[in-house]
């Protein structure tokens, strides 16, 4: 295990897309252990491969709602989407700021598991934004390029 170094929408990493997993070696169990224990060292609620500068489909979103709970997506898949929410939304790429982003309220993923099994997960609100969010990472699209704005100082502020 060991704690990678997330890149910052700077980096060109970030806006490349990024290639299926075809190998569900120990290569990508070391993977996407070091991921999980950056998304949790982080406090995100979600961390795709480019972010740590490696160019697969792959992210991880914590699903837990009081402990942790990382699950691991392999070139995923948005199934069906439904609804719409309009907020917030962050990124541990782009640190300190918030910007506005229209998202589904709910979306549906199918996804390969570490050892290739493939399986099906749902979320809404703010596990629904975060597939979405991820997604996007995996065509090489940040939040910044699809949000209204970013939140203001005093917005942030809660003023
Ligand atoms: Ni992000």
């Amino acid at each position: 295990m060991g704690l990678r170094k997330i890149l910052t929408d700077k980096d060109p990493a970030l806006h490349k897309v990024c290639k299926p997993v075809t190998a569900f070696d120990n290569k990508l169990h070391k993977l996407l252990d070091d991921m999980a224990e950056t998304l949790i060292d982080s406090g995100g609620v979600g961390l795709a491969a480019p972010q740590v500068g490696i160019l697969r489909r792959v992210f991880l979103v914590d699903m837990g709602e009081d402990a942790p709970e990382i699950v691991e997506f392999i070139n995923p898949e948005i199934l069906e989407t439904d609804g719409e929410q309009y907020g917030p939304e962050g990124c541990l790429s782009v640190p300190g700021k918030y910007g506005l982003v229209k998202r589904p309220y709910y979306a549906k993923v199918r996804a390969q598991d570490r050892d290739g099994e493939w399986f099906e997960a749902e979320g809404e609100e703010l596990i629904g934004r975060c597939f979405c969010h991820e997604y996007d990472h995996l065509d090489g699209i940040v939040y910044t390029e699809v949000m209204d704005r970013f939140l203001t100082d005093e917005e942030l502020n809660g003023d």
